[in-house]
């Protein structure tokens, strides 16, 4: 099983890692793309990396800090592209819920980090909150190396359209809610071939967890839930997800 989307560096479950990395192998997870947002937060993932080749990393700026980024960060970003064990850049995209930060500036920091990963050709994570056109707009006219949308919400449409860009969909603990909403019936309109699975944790564990601070180790609930949803075994659902997942990053190595 691969965790596509994990902040396993962020403060709470950095400090015990130890338990979180051995929990994670036990429940069957063997891949796992730590998500970094800050740069202090990349070295740690980098040497986690290093240690343990169960380990990818990816490194950007999301949407909502791009207030404090300085222009140090910005140096250290290209810096760290260059590393081996950051497979892509990301989280980065727009979100316009919370909207601490203004649009024009969000848009700014997408694009600019967008042309970062087309220059060491590496794939993009994105995160998309409220903000689907523009979003997508973006994607259309500056993505080159495919990507992750993570953590989906959207409609079927907007999904194959992110598809048909060289984008995979992933989907996390939501897919388990009870009130997931039209998501279990979107995700059964999308190919096996363009689908991931994440936690996003330390935030939506799945159900019956919910509630509690999310880890890799809870992943088989999205699992489980992705597999009755497309009527398939767990086993051909990781052999293909091991298949997309190397074929999203195979330009790399
Ligand atoms: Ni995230």
């Amino acid at each position: 099983m691969i965790d596509t989307h994990a902040h396993i560096v962020c403060k709470e479950l950095y400090e015990r890692k130890e338990e979180v990395i051995a929990q994670a192998k036990e429940a069957g997870v063997s891949k796992i793309l730590i998500i970094c947002t800050s740069i202090q937060e990349a070295k740690l993932a980098i040497a986690l990396a290093k240690e343990d080749t169960m380990f990818d990393v990816a490194v950007g700026f999301h949407p909502c800090d791009l207030l404090d980024v300085q222009a140090d960060d910005w140096l250290m970003l290209e810096e760290f592209l260059q590393e081996k064990e950051v497979v892509a850049l990301g989280e980065i995209g727009l979100d316009y819920h919370w909207q601490t930060v203004e649009k024009d500036i969000q848009k700014e920091g997408f694009i600019r980090q967008i042309q970062l990963a087309n220059k060491v050709q590496k794939p993009i994570l994105i995160h998309m909150r409220e903000a689907t056109q523009d979003t997508m707009a973006i994607l259309k006219e500056y993505a080159q190396y495919g990507g992750i949308i993570h953590c989906f919400s959207g409609s079927v449409e907007t999904a194959k359209e992110a598809i048909a860009l060289g984008m995979y969909i992933s989907v996390g603990g939501p897919l388990t809610f009870k009130n997931a909403r039209g998501l279990p019936e979107v995700v059964a309109q999308l190919p096996i071939t363009s689908l991931f699975i994440e936690t996003d944790c330390p935030y939506l564990t799945p159900h019956p967890h919910r509630g509690k601070q999310n880890e890799p180790k809870y992943l088989p609930y999205t699992l489980a839930r992705l597999c009755e949803i497309k009527q398939m075994s767990e086993e051909d659902v990781k052999v293909q997800m091991r298949k997309n997942y190397e074929k999203l990053f195979s330009s790399l190595s």
